[in-house]
């Protein structure tokens, strides 16, 4: 439905379980989103089943599929989390599942699509994210899109025997739209 570059973001749909539990349950991607517990079919089915209703007014969350947008294969998922109305903002998440995928500007695609339906379609005027310390390849992705680092909440993560703190991350809706015109972002044919 949102159309970016790369990639178009829709509907999660119970028939993407497959291609999530292809590369949910790996240590790989757990641990960049922690914490790093299997999953089971079971498990992922129900969750998918309360996402893929979630409505953003009512429920405060969005979640979508990344789809390439020439082949239509599934990406990943991009989410806008804990959206607060009232005070117009949310959380979001970017993953993309297969590794293979990465590093061909599918996430940054996708991050700028979410950007632009949390400003422009739900209104926000902040969108903030976390994401691990170290994890140096989604910060340069975030600072490169116009992402702040805003601060560290220390030792909150216990991943491999330790902890390691969670970076947050912030874009307010006038430095998106100073740094990007919609048709720039949206393929709006
Ligand atoms: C982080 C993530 C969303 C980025 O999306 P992506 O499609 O892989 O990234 P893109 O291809 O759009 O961007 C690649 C950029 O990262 C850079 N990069 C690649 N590997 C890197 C690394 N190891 N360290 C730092 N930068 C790296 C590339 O040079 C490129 O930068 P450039 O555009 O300035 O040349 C994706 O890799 C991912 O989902 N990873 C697993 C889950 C995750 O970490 N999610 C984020 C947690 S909040």
């Amino acid at each position: 439905m949102y159309e970016g570059k790369l990639v178009r973001l829709r509907a999660l749909e119970k028939s993407d379980l497959d291609d999530i539990l292809k590369f949910y349950n790996t240590l790989e991607l757990r641990r960049r989103k922690g914490p790093p517990i299997v999953r089971s079919r079971k498990y992922m089915e129900e969750w998918l089943d309360r996402v893929s209703v979630w409505d953003p007014w009512r429920d405060g969350q969005l979640v979508m599929a990344i789809v390439d947008k020439n082949s239509s294969e599934f990406l990943g998922i991009a989410r806008l989390e804990d959206i607060l109305l009232p005070h117009k903002r949310a959380e979001l998440g970017i993953s993309i599942y297969n590794p293979e995928k990465r590093g061909k500007g599918f996430g940054t695609d996708a991050t700028l699509v979410t950007l632009w339906v949390g400003f422009y379609i739900l209104g926000l005027n902040s969108i903030y994210l976390d994401t691990m310390e170290d994890n140096e390849w989604s910060i340069h992705v975030y600072e490169k899109i116009g992402f702040k680092r805003v601060g560290l909440l220390r030792e909150t993560e216990y991943i491999d025997g330790s902890h390691k703190g969670l970076l947050i991350m912030d874009i307010l809706r006038k430095e998106f739209q100073e740094k990007y015109s919609s048709s720039s972002i949206i393929n709006s044919d």
